[in-house]
């Protein structure tokens, strides 16, 4: 054990009594006997420091506001942790004279952005901006999109609270290969109430409050990334041999031995990670201050979470659970359950690919190493857990239910409700490849009109404005973990029904929900064979009728068709 008796008291003991109520006091540490030799050897790989948001170069800060145009174009630049310069794909913007590239973009909400984005890459794009309450005109969902050399004005407000949201290509088709390229950035709202968790827990941003955009990529020894076009990776999502934390492979951050906060999102198009915060063969506790679309009304300890493609975390850590040195962020083994070909994972000791998972083993679901933090002595003034947050307010149930269902048509595609997202019809077509996707199923009639067709995948359903659904999603059980994503509105999980075995540890209550699902979510993480339920709010300030997406952010299935677009009237 190496806390100290005063250190556990103060930074556990206290917070485990707050949240005991709902998921009953934990086990506190595990131990895996090998656990400690193996970070050791990884200690001396992950010397690259993690990028912090700065002045000029990648993850610079930008006040929304004052942005005036936004590039997307090729670059050419070495990764830390890269032998070589790698070909990316960027967004560029300038301050003060200096090029900054995937801007960490920074508001308040009643900002207003008003600026050119110019596409200067060789296909045509759009920026989605995920997480935020927009018109479809500055959603940015593909619908129409920036032809190279040409450019799109967005003109917004900031609507949301307090929150990580992102901003990233949404060019059907080719969203996966876009983002994969590097283009991506964090769009962070502060309001009054992270103003006090920041002031409560006495954080600086940059230094005791880092972001950070977790990314799987193959980097070559020359330096380049390749997007594969081999359909069987598609149509598992695109996965890569590095775990990059802000664009650095092998990253490491100094932080002092005191409260600290992490602003995680899983930026990756396909991997799930589980994540945990290891020192030596023990488990750091964390609290849970919010997800994706807002802040938690009362932090939550926890011990290991799940972050599925797109979904951001809002964690805080007391470092004075640790002894000075390294404190790892791991993501954990899990299953990761890629049950399309036929549920091998359901017979012991075999992952979903049909193969021994191993411990150390290196991929979806393995326990791997993302970020050494170092811990550094620290004598500044101590902070404080805050117990009450203004957090974002809960979505009742509505009596008014949707049903989906996920599915694949067992020849590649997969799908919503039957239906595999139609490309035919879309404004500024660029590559000029709109081939026609099967909708032949074992469960829908072929159609083969295409008109018929477009408007069942862009007009799926339609939604009254100001209005509550209740949204029940069913994955089927030969099927894969798919984080279902909606465009303009955020959501409150009301239950989870079904769930596999390595999700009970984390649930929380008699509706079978993880602490995670009690934020506000935009994208919840639904695994096969399991029902999630969740109340949306269709409020909006937008006039007319306004379309929106619906559609799972592993980038390869979006791309692959598994998306319907929807109108709210
Ligand atoms: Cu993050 Cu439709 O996207
Ligand atoms: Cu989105
Ligand atoms: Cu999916």
């Amino acid at each position: 054990m190496t806390f100290s008796r005063r250190d556990f008291l103060y930074g556990g003991a206290a917070l485990t009594l707050l949240t005991a109520g709902m998921y009953g006091l934990s086990k506190r540490f595990e131990s895996a006997p090998d656990e400690e030799a193996i970070l050791d050897a990884w200690r001396g790989r992950f010397i690259y420091p993690l990028r912090l948001p700065g002045q000029y170069g990648l993850f610079s800060t930008v006040q929304a506001k004052t942005l005036s145009r936004l590039t997307a174009r090729p670059v050419s630049l070495a990764l830390r942790g890269g032998r070589h310069s790698s070909a990316l794909w960027l967004y560029q913007t300038e301050v003060n004279g200096n090029a900054v590239y995937n801007p960490i973009l920074l508001a308040r909400p009643g900002d207003r952005l008003s600026f050119s984005f110019e596409n200067q890459l060789p296909q045509p794009t759009i920026v989605h901006w995920h997480g935020f309450t927009n018109d479809t005109r500055n959603d940015g969902s593909g619908m129409t999109l920036a032809e190279p050399g040409k450019s799109y004005q967005y003109d917004w407000i900031v609507r949301n609270d307090a929150g990580l949201n992102w901003y990233h290509p949404h060019p059907h088709q080719n969203a996966g290969e876009h983002t994969w390229r590097g283009l991506s950035g964090l769009f962070l709202v502060e309001d009054d109430a992270s103003d006090y968790v920041a002031r409560e827990l006495k954080l600086t941003f940059g230094v005791t409050d880092i972001p950070l955009v977790i990314q799987d990529r193959t980097i070559e020894r020359n330096g380049s990334m390749e997007y594969s076009d081999n359909s069987k990776r598609k149509f598992h999502g695109m996965s890569g041999t590095d775990i990059l934390v802000n664009l650095t492979r092998y990253p490491t951050v100094d932080l002092p031995r005191g409260w600290v906060r992490f602003r995680i999102l899983n930026g990756s198009n396909a991997r799930l990670y589980r994540l945990a915060f290891k020192q030596k063969n023990n488990t750091l506790p964390f609290m849970l201050l919010g997800a994706d679309s807002g802040l938690l009304s009362t932090p939550i300890e926890m011990k290991d979470i799940f972050l599925a493609p797109a979904q951001r975390l809002d964690v805080a850590v007391d470092l004075r659970q640790a002894d000075i040195g390294d404190v790892w962020l791991k993501t954990l083994q899990f299953d990761p359950m890629h049950n399309e070909m036929g549920g091998m994972s359901e017979m012991p000791g075999m992952n979903s690919m049909g193969a021994v998972h191993t411990h150390g083993a290196r991929g979806e679901g393995a326990d791997e190493p993302i970020l050494r933090i170092n811990v550094k002595p620290y004598d500044g003034p101590s902070g404080r857990l805050p117990t009450q947050i203004t957090g974002a307010k809960a979505v009742s149930e509505s009596a008014t239910v949707r049903d989906f269902f996920l599915d694949h048509d067992g020849d590649g595609h997969w799908r919503i409700n039957g239906k595999s997202f139609h490309s035919i019809g879309l404004a500024s077509a660029g590559g000029g490849t709109h081939e026609i996707q099967s909708v032949a199923s074992k469960k829908t009639p072929a159609i083969t009109n295409e008109k018929q067709l477009f408007d069942q995948t862009h007009r799926a359903f339609q939604i009254k404005r100001n209005t509550r659904e209740t949204w029940v999603i069913r994955n089927d059980s030969a099927s894969m973990p798919h984080p279902m994503h909606l465009h303009g509105f955020s959501f409150t999980v009301l239950s989870r029904k079904d769930s596999p075995k390595q999700l009970i540890p984390l649930v929380v209550d008699s509706q079978g929900r993880t602490a995670h699902d009690l934020a506000r979510l935009d994208t919840v993480l639904v695994w096969p064979g399991e029902t999630v339920r969740i109340a949306v709010d269709f409020s909006h300030p937008f006039p007319n009728e306004q379309s929106y997406m619906f559609h799972c952010h592993n980038l390869e299935h979006e791309d692959n068709g598994m998306m319907l677009g929807f109108v709210v009237t």
